[in-house]
């Protein structure tokens, strides 16, 4: 193997490959570093299999970071729409799902083929199965050692990812070697992961596991309407993988579990027209049967015909539903988590160039910075733009 490099990029991920792209492209000699067997193994896993790639309201808004103006520069220089003209011109037929999340309507398959396409034009060479010993700073450069290879480059890039999913080759060498060259770290956390119950809930819930119904999910000031499924370990679905990034051990989660109705209105109108029929009934047309079994079991209401319902119980009946509060033991953690929250600070690098500010030739992209999306394609659309503008420099 070529031992010197313009480039070295650590991690064959969305970013990593992004980015040598992009250098490839400037005429930078990269080399791509892996530990894995393939490349994109994230991204065909991804969307189910679809790859979610990005989304057609992505907006600075849609992350999560100690800075929130820090992606504003990158997700503007290279945005949804140039992401997706790229798509276009690969002629891979894609959809939106719902809420402006685009999938590929055959196979993730389709933009790693497109990803390695790319890297093929743009001369980018792969290493994978590597594993690095170390990384030292030099003369103009960095020093990589692998277990076979002492490789020398002039731009660095750590496009490592985060920690979910282990097995899948995620690994805390981003981190360690932010601190490595005394960049400072934040601490990092599950996001985009299902909730798990208190025993006390899980010995309630878990009979109803299976059962799901759009709600809105609320904690620290933060709330996503969309479905909610009850497991046997917890709490998951859509409203709840997004909650989660915004939940801490120890908070409540307000659940609605009838959104969008004028609850009050319905019940009351339900009472003028079937007097005589039993709340029970009236309450599944609106909830899962399973789910309004359970709060009769749980007394959060009591049977009884319609017309006996006062308007102060159909009150407090609106309350309990409207803001139902679970209070989940923890996350499912690394092992299902879609991404980590937190990372490298962006305090420590230049929003611009994603180039370490005190440290020259390093650069850091994509989850392993301090930069968190959403459920929906927004955390593709991160790796890209953070790469892209990487690439632009490294
Ligand atoms: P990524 O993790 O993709 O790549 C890092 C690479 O570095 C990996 O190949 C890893 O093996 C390698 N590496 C790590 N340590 C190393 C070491 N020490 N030496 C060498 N190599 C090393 N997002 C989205 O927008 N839409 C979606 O549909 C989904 N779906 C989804 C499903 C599942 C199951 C998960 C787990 C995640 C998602 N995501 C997602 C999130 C998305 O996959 C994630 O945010 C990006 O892949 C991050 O891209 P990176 O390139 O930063 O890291």
């Amino acid at each position: 193997m070529q031992l010197d490099w313009d480039v070295i990029v650590v991690g064959a991920g969305a970013a990593g490959l992004f980015c040598a792209i992009e250098a490839g492209k400037r005429g930078r000699r990269v080399l791509v570093l892996d530990n894995g067997k393939r490349i994109g193994r994230k991204i065909l896993m991804s969307g189910g299999g679809r790859c979610n790639f990005t989304n057609i309201y992505a907006s600075p808004d849609n992350f999560i970071s100690a800075n929130p103006h820090f992606c504003k520069s990158a997700l503007s220089r290279y945005t949804q729409w140039d992401f997706i003209d790229l798509v276009q011109r690969y002629q891979i037929p894609y959809h939106e799902k719902t809420l402006g999340q685009l999938f590929c309507d055959d196979s993730a398959k389709d933009i790693v083929a497109m990803l390695q396409q790319e890297c093929d034009q743009a001369d980018v060479v792969m290493a994978l199965s590597q594993q690095i010993m170390s990384v030292s700073s030099e003369e103009g450069g960095y020093q990589v050692r692998t277990a076979t290879h002492s490789l020398q480059c002039q731009s660095l890039v750590v496009a490592s990812g985060g920690l979910s999913l282990p097995n899948l080759g995620a690994t805390a060498f981003g981190y360690q070697l932010a601190e490595q060259f005394g960049l400072k770290v934040l601490p990092v956390r599950a996001g985009l992961v299902p909730l798990t119950w208190q025993p006390s809930d899980k010995a309630v819930f878990e009979e109803i596991s299976g059962v799901s119904l759009p709600v809105t999910a609320e904690a620290n000031h933060t709330l996503f309407a969309e479905d909610m499924l009850f497991t046997h370990r917890g709490l998951s679905g859509p409203a709840i993988l997004q909650i989660s990034s915004y939940w801490q051990p120890g908070d409540e989660l307000l659940v609605n579990l009838t959104p969008g109705q004028d609850l009050v209105g319905f019940l009351q109108s339900q009472q003028q027209q079937h007097p005589a029929q039993e709340l029970k009934t009236t309450l599944t047309r609106i909830m899962p049967k399973r789910l309004v079994e359970k709060l009769l079991a749980l007394k959060v209401f009591q049977n009884q015909p319609l017309k006996a319902l006062s308007p102060k119980s159909i009150e407090r009946l609106c309350d309990s539903l409207t803001q139902y509060v679970f209070k989940p033991n923890g996350t499912e953690g690394y092992r299902t988590a879609e991404v980590t929250l937190g990372g490298v600070d962006t305090n420590e690098l230049s929003s611009k160039t994603m180039a370490a500010k005190h440290q020259p030739g390093l650069y850091f992209i994509g989850e392993v910075v301090d930069v968190t999306g959403w459920l929906g394609g927004y955390n593709f659309q991160w790796a890209w733009s953070s790469g892209w503008v990487a690439g632009q420099y490294c």
